[in-house]
């Protein structure tokens, strides 16, 4: 089967949208798309037909038409099914993205899904398989790939600033035990399906938002790729033994590079990604205080002065997208970056930012890494989804039209 690395289709000059999921993250999503030109959500698809109904109240309050409705267990299919989309967005909890999928680019649709893409080195591989059967493109919402301080470290290491990257760390570390119902100080008693997964892992179940810019950074699949994982959780409290549990693992590349990945979201820590990058020239840090030295400048520049210094280095053409949703005051710079850019690509038939192999590849670590701490911290290989093709390119590339 030939790969789809850089993968171009048709450009689509308008992209009309079928949206899957009308929870928390699903109704952000919908209005957010009230900022984005040349796309527009057409049609959504919930079990639940009051998520359906305030999705609606919420398009018509933004000035947009109502989108036709499907509800019930089977609406999702009906939805891919459809001939007038051109994109099916996902976002639903983790288990049902990997069939979501498949069958919508089964029916010749590309699609959008949140993260994880899989929850398994099987989804993982049904993904790519389906994407290299399709020609379809299967694009994970890895909104921390668009962070504008990592947009800055990725154009600061492709300008050579930072020399050969050796080391990098990145986190999903974030206090969610309110938002779980741990602490008592809130009515979510009975937890809600996150809470459950995280408890039922032994592993990192949510390793892409620290992983996602690091893969950019080292050319995962571009140059180099992931080799193996060791990994190692801690003890945790509490009914379902979630509270405080920690979960550290370290990534080697096949070139070399060693990788931290952790998560946490029920300690105190403050939240944090981490985004630390080490390179023979120069020292990239996002949390917890911006810093940077590179072998240009004499002094270690933080806070304010770091933040200054990235901004030096925003010549991408996402970068600038972050700067317009800036000055349109946008809800969240981020997000309305990762939105304009795969409008941008779609409508001028370019490679995704973030293909099948980067959703594959980032997505396995939650199998892996639970493998891995079960088993007293044993190195397990990291498939290579690319069947060899992983140095076919050599460096990440993010295309403008
Ligand atoms: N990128 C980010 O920063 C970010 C932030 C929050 C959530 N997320 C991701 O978004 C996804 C959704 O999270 P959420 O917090 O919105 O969850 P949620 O539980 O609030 O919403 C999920 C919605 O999907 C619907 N649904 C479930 N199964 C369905 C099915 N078979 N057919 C149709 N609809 C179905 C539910 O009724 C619900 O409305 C998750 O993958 C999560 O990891 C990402």
């Amino acid at each position: 089967m030939d790969t789809v690395l850089e993968l171009r289709c048709p450009p689509l000059p308008f992209v009309r949208i079928g949206l899957i999921g009308l929870g928390r993250r699903g109704m952000k999503t919908l209005e957010r798309y009230a900022f984005i030109k040349d796309a527009a959500i057409r049609c959504l698809a919930d079990i639940d037909p009051t998520r359906l109904d305030a999705a609606n109240e919420s398009l018509e309050r933004s000035g947009r038409p109502r989108a036709d409705l499907h509800q019930g267990p089977e609406a999702w299919r009906e939805v891919c099914h459809r001939a007038d989309i051109d994109l099916i967005y996902i976002c639903t909890d983790w288990a049902t993205h990997c069939d979501m999928a498949v069958e919508a680019m089964r029916h010749g649709k590309h699609v959008a899904v949140e993260v994880p893409a899989a929850t398994t080195i099987d989804e993982c591989h049904q993904l790519v398989e389906t994407a290299e059967a399709t020609r379809r493109h299967c694009f994970m919402t890895e909104n921390c790939c668009y962070d504008h301080f990592a947009l800055s470290t990725l154009e600061m290491a492709h300008k050579g600033l930072l020399g050969e990257i050796t080391h990098c760390e990145g986190a999903y570390i974030h206090n969610l035990r309110d938002t779980f119902g741990l602490t008592g100080n809130t009515d979510n008693t009975a937890g809600n399906w996150m809470e459950k997964s995280c408890a039922r892992h032994k592993g990192n179940p949510y390793p892409t938002h620290g992983i996602g810019p690091i893969g950019w950074l080292l050319g995962l699949h571009r140059g180099d790729r992931m080799d193996y994982l060791v990994s190692l959780t801690s003890r945790g409290c509490g009914p379902d033994h979630l509270l405080g549990r920690v979960n550290s693992t370290l990534i080697r590349t096949v070139k070399g590079a060693s990788i931290l990945l952790q998560l946490d979201v029920t300690t105190m820590r403050p939240y944090s990604r981490l985004q630390t990058v080490c390179g023979t020239k120069g020292y990239v840090q996002k949390y917890p205080v911006p810093t940077i030295k590179n072998l240009t400048g004499n002094t270690i520049l933080t806070g304010e002065e770091a933040l200054a210094e990235a901004r030096l280095h925003t010549q991408m053409h996402a970068a600038r997208l972050w700067q317009e949703g800036h000055r349109k005051n946008v809800p969240n710079e981020m997000n309305y970056t990762m939105d304009a850019r795969l409008i941008h690509c779609l409508r001028h038939g370019l490679p995704l930012d973030i293909d099948v192999y980067d959703a594959a590849e980032w997505s396995c670590i939650a199998e892996l890494s639970e493998r891995s701490a079960r088993e007293g911290s044993r190195p397990i290989s990291i498939p290579d989804f690319t069947h060899g093709h992983w140095h076919d390119l050599t460096a990440y590339t993010m295309y403008s039209a």
